[in-house]
């Protein structure tokens, strides 16, 4: 090597920020410089360009500056490395063992089968000699193949390790967040957000903080996720600006992200010829309307070349939609995408639609068969560059729910399950509720009945070309991004199974576990890993234990959703009821007897919803209306069951505290204390939530609970 290389060595060792510069200014969720030990220990050579390579040099340099490893940039030199980094086509590499490692991760692509590509994300490692190579065709697919190499630690330098070839299932692995610009006098400055204030906006402007939006890229990237779109689904006057007068700040935001392979979309207004542009209407259907969109969506990608798409709400909850003229929601959403198809955009267009405004009184109209009877009809209609985005539930992000219907009622359309990582329902990230089981029940769920196809084989679709996978994200302001420092756990979840619908969710909990509490930095590794598996492993189930029985879901306190409220929603306009009186509990959506939602499905599970005899435990009461003495397939009764789960529930949370208080000295103190403070409130809340349903169904029933344990 010459003076001069070495000296532009130099520089790429060691870059800009000075070592304290390094430490995460807010908690650094999966990410500790820690996790990057193994890697940071490393000789490691980048071979190619872009501006994600970029990011990788960097990624790698912070490591290597911090653990006393090296790098090397698309180099002439001839150096020995323990890593390569190299895109396919960057040329050829004089060092004869890095050459040797290429070409171990060639073989093992065409090995590995159906002609050697890995697409824009996709990457190989492989391994000869004692280098690991990680090939990639494109620059995203480097920095996915770092992030791989940072989760393996040691064991990708693991000589007897076998190659393997990674590619995203899901093209779109994309957040919603629910951020307002301007806080809303309700929902404040985020809608549904339990971490405090929006990382993007604060009291109607950019907050500003760009770096900390570059971290938020940095972590999201690391779990797979490469799109967001970065405010509410519920679109004001403010928020409708960011369209136009506003998309400046938009700009920044999507910036901040490229480096890290992510996507910017943006919800937007139906309504915004009128509320933006002056028209007279909206219509889809309007020459005007449609001029409007499509220079509207011009200037956007003038700003913001690489600009995702728009993300509808319409014709829900109060937002406007093509019903005001007339037209339907395909009118509505090929609109938008005629306006975005020349530039390559999507239009993520909102599956949930339904009346608000219901009588309780009125028993034909139920909220569960909605967005089939909206939707399945269209099916077949919608333009390409659209994505029909679907609530896993029909009703709404319930802890239980059925998986909705329309999921596979569309299949000539592009469909995406969207799924809520904020725990609007779950806890409010106040308690622990892991939902990577819930979501993995989800997609494994099989329509057409076992062995049939999947709802992650829908949303990836032919050739890959399925809607993907949304979810409502969770972060904020807070120190710890959500809050609860363990609700870090479901973003990162969200992403690894938006990558592979198909992992094991404690498999990817174990992930999470590692990055975040790196063994080589834990006093007693398997103690964390063993106690962090007992509390969250089955935490969801638990939540389920004590809050509503047997998928009939709400109960919760209007407005804010938060703790028990049985009757809370039962003579409201919302369509959220249980029925409860004296003799049972339940909705009957049979065809035979109730609204008819089980005939929404194919046949197999129509058949199987239809009866309480044949309907599953766990949503029994989804389907239908029993007596509190009828007989489970566990063997107990209704009434029964509702007492036994919710004293199990709240004595599951009593050992979550107490397991956890375990690990005191253990682990980040700023993270020991948030979390046995939030164990506190979950101990007091599933107390609250087990006394009151437990009274509730008393008192409803008269049956009193065989063991006879307190009930008031
Ligand atoms: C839920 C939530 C609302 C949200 C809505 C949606 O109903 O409570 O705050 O706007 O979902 O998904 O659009």
């Amino acid at each position: 090597m010459n003076a001069e290389e070495s000296v532009e060595l130099e520089q790429l060792m060691f870059v800009e920020e000075p070592m304290d510069g390094d430490d995460p200014r807010v908690h650094p969720a999966w990410l500790p410089p820690e996790a990057f030990r193994s890697l940071g220990a490393r000789r490691v050579l980048l071979h190619g360009e872009g501006l994600l390579v970029d990011t990788v040099l960097n990624e790698v340099s912070r490591a290597c500056a911090r653990y006393g490893g090296r790098v090397w940039h698309s180099p002439s030199w001839d150096v020995d490395v323990d890593l390569v980094l190299a895109l396919r086509d960057a040329g050829e590499l004089p060092n004869p063992s890095v050459e040797a490692a290429r070409a171990a991760g060639e073989a093992a692509l065409v090995e590995l089968g159906d002609g050697g590509t890995l697409g824009d994300e996709g990457f190989v490692l492989a391994r000869a000699g004692d280098v690991t190579a990680v090939l990639a065709d494109a620059p995203a697919g480097l920095l996915y193949g770092l992030f791989h190499v940072v989760r393996l630690c040691a064991a990708a330098f693991d000589p007897a390790r076998p190659p393997e070839r990674h590619r995203p299932a899901l093209r779109r692995r994309m957040l919603n967040h629910w951020d307002n610009v301007a806080v809303h006098p309700v929902m404040g400055q985020v809608e549904r957000g339990y971490a405090g204030g929006s990382i993007f906006w604060q009291d109607g402007r950019p907050r500003g903080d760009l770096a900390r939006v570059r971290e938020y890229g940095r972590l999201l990237a690391s779990c797979g996720v490469n799109a967001i779109s970065v405010n509410n689904v519920n679109v004001a006057r403010t928020e409708a600006l960011l369209l136009t007068e506003r998309l400046g700040d938009v700009a920044e935001i999507a910036d901040a992200l490229r480096p890290y392979g992510i996507r910017v979309h943006l919800s937007v207004s139906f309504a915004a010829p009128v509320l933006l542009g002056g028209l007279a209407t909206a219509d889809p259907l309007d020459e005007a309307v449609r001029a409007w969109w499509a220079a509207t969506t011009r200037r956007v990608y003038d700003r913001i070349p690489d600009f995702g798409g728009y993300l509808v709400k319409a014709d829900s909850e109060g937002q406007p939609g093509p019903f005001t003229y007339g037209r339907d929601h395909a009118d509505g959403a090929n609109l938008l995408a005629e306006a975005l198809a020349p530039h390559g955009g999507v239009v993520h267009w909102r599956a949930f639609v339904y009346n608000h405004h219901q009588d309780w009184r009125d028993r034909s109209t139920d909220r569960a068969r909605a967005a089939y009877d909206h939707f399945a009809p269209l099916d077949g209609r919608f333009r390409t560059n659209v994505v029909v985005q679907v609530k896993f539930g029909p009703v709404d992000f319930q802890t239980r729910e059925p998986v909705s219907p329309v999921l596979a009622a569309m299949p000539a359309t592009r469909l995406a399950v969207e799924l809520q990582v904020t725990q609007e329902y779950t806890g409010q990230q106040r308690h622990v509720c892991h939902l990577g089981p819930w979501w993995s029940e989800v997609l494994g769920f099989a329509p057409w009945g076992p062995g049939g196809r999947t709802i992650a084989d829908v949303v990836t679709g032919e050739s890959a070309a399925g809607g993907g996978m949304v979810a409502v994200a969770n972060v904020g302001d807070d120190l710890f991004w959500t809050g609860h420092p363990l609700a870090q756990a479901n973003l990162y979840t969200f992403g690894r199974l938006a990558w592979d619908p198909r992992r094991d969710p404690t498999a990817i909990l174990d992930e999470w576990i590692t990055l975040t509490f790196p063994p080589s930095a834990t006093a007693d590794a398997d103690l964390v890993r063993r106690t962090l598996h007992e509390i969250m492993d089955d935490s969801w189930r638990t939540y389920e234990r004590y809050t509503a029985p047997l998928g009939v879901g709400f109960m919760v306190n209007p407005g804010d959703h938060y703790g028990p409220g049985v009757d809370g929603y039962e003579y409201t306009r919302w369509g959220t009821y249980h029925f409860a009186d004296r003799d049972g509990v339940g909705v009957d959506r049979s065809r035979a007897s109730g609204t008819g939602f089980a005939g929404q499905y194919p046949p197999y599970w129509a058949q199987v919803y239809e009866s309480p005899e044949t309907c599953p435990d766990e949503l029994l009461l989804f389907f239908h209306h029993v007596p509190y003495g009828h007989v489970l397939h566990s063997g107990s009764t209704v009434i029964q069951h509702i007492y036994d789960t919710h004293f199990a529930g709240v004595e599951e949370v009593t050992a979550m505290r107490r397991k956890w208080q375990t690990l005191t000295g253990m682990i980040d103190p700023s993270v020991y204390e948030r979390v046995a403070e939030r164990l506190d409130e979950q101990v007091r809340c599933a107390t609250e939530w087990r006394d009151q349903i437990n009274t509730y169904f008393f008192r409803k029933s008269g049956v009193p609970d065989e063991r006879g344990r307190d009930i008031y």
